[in-house]
């Protein structure tokens, strides 16, 4: 007689529950979001702290920051090159990416470009036959870490450079040839940077933008304007005190200096989500310099509470040398630095506080 009662009270309570419940939803409906929203592969990104820039090129092998385009690519011989090294520097650093400049404003690619022959393939570096964004994005996927890439629009060696049509789409076929060549790439990185005396030229980032989306449909583009990632407007590894995700993106522009302030602080106002990126070197240079170091740690760690700490993802430039490995002294430097994190946030300082709502949705209930 036990069985079949609570079978029906258990059944029963169920239906009650059920009703109760729908009917809970029907009064309180969930409320609207306050817009705008993340995308899921923002949301991602920002997640992920801090980033890793490897600046390498010819640049590595004449001590210059700025290529003037006229490097033989018979210098570019990284003969000890190991992205397996890199890619483990950037484990070990807590780095969830890294962002290779496959090509800086000297125009020397690091991959065979099919569409130049002033890349690896001029060089004695494996024979001609090396690819050091197939490298990166090997190593880089082996250890389960995400890859990045820059492709500088000022291109001081190109010809076609200044011949606005020619040039712009010999950088969409350059382009569409990163992007269909290594698999996913997690961020695509473009600046304004162009000397005073370039030539007057008009990029065509909208359709950039258009042809990398088509391609890579969840790929995060960074510029001064976005669309997915907005620069923070300095150089130097901080946000503004206060820095929102949130900005106008119509009141941004790319390589426009009157919005660097704007960018700093983002716009609680805004009317889209462009999460701000800090980029600094954790040297003077971009480059690798044989007469530079490190930054203290009692400086990384500065500039981590300034960026990461104020809602920004730190783009930490570590440049691999000309054997093509990176340097004690900064493999050093990083695993002082992810050590002092883990140590100065090993409590967590909020995990006991008591958290009280002064309303809740459903009221009472
Ligand atoms: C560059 O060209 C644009 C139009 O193509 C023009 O508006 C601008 O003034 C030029 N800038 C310089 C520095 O010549
Ligand atoms: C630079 O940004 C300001 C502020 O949004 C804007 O008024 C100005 O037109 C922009 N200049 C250029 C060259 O886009
Ligand atoms: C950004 O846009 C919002 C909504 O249109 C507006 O209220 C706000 O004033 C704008 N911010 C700036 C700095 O123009
Ligand atoms: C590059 O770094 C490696 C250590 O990772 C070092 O053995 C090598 O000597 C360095 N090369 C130069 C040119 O400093």
């Amino acid at each position: 007689m036990a069985q079949p009662y609570n079978s029906f009270f258990i059944s029963t309570f169920l239906i009650l529950f059920q009703l109760s419940f729908s009917w809970q939803n029907q009064v309180t409906t969930p409320p609207l979001p306050i817009l705008p929203l993340p995308s899921y592969s923002q949301l991602k990104w920002q997640q992920r702290e801090i980033i890793m820039f490897l600046h390498f090129g010819v640049n590595t092998f004449t001590d210059s920051e700025w290529g003037t385009g006229y490097e033989s690519p018979a210098i570019f011989n990284p003969k000890g090159l190991n992205a397996g090294q890199w890619a483990d520097v950037a484990a070990a650093a807590g780095v969830s990416l890294m962002i290779l400049t496959a090509k800086h404003h000297d125009g020397f690619c690091l991959w065979p470009s099919k569409y130049t022959d002033h890349s690896v393939i001029g060089s004695p570096w494996k024979n001609g036959k090396g690819d050091v964004v197939r490298e990166l994005v090997d190593a880089a996927k082996a250890r389960g870490i995400d890859t990045g890439l820059y492709l500088s629009p000022w291109d001081r060696h190109d010809p076609r450079y200044g011949h606005e049509k020619l040039y712009n789409e010999y950088y969409l076929a350059q382009l569409q040839e990163l992007l269909n060549k290594y698999g996913s790439v997690r961020e695509i990185w473009f600046d304004g940077a162009k000397g005073p005396n370039a030539p007057n030229m008009t990029y065509y980032f909208s359709d950039w933008f258009s042809m990398v989306k088509e391609l890579q449909s969840t790929i995060n583009i960074f510029s001064d304007a976005g669309p997915d990632v907005r620069w923070v407007g300095n150089e130097k590894g901080y946000a503004g005190s206060t820095c929102w995700s949130t900005i106008n993106r119509t009141s941004l522009s790319i390589g426009n200096a009157s919005i660097v302030d704007y960018l700093q602080t983002g716009d609680p106002k805004g009317t889209n989500w462009l999460p701000p990126e800090c980029d600094i070197s954790i040297r003077k240079g971009w480059f690798w310099h044989k007469s530079q170091s490190p930054k203290k740690l009692s400086k990384l760690l500065e500039i981590y509470y300034k960026s990461v700490g104020r809602n920004c993802v730190l783009l930490l430039n570590v440049p691999p040398n000309s054997s093509g490995l990176i340097s004690y002294s900064d493999v050093e430097r990083l695993k002082q630095f992810r050590g002092a994190i883990d140590v100065i946030f090993s409590s967590n300082l909020a995990g006991k506080c008591s958290v009280y709502a002064s309303s809740q949705r459903g009221g009472e209930n």
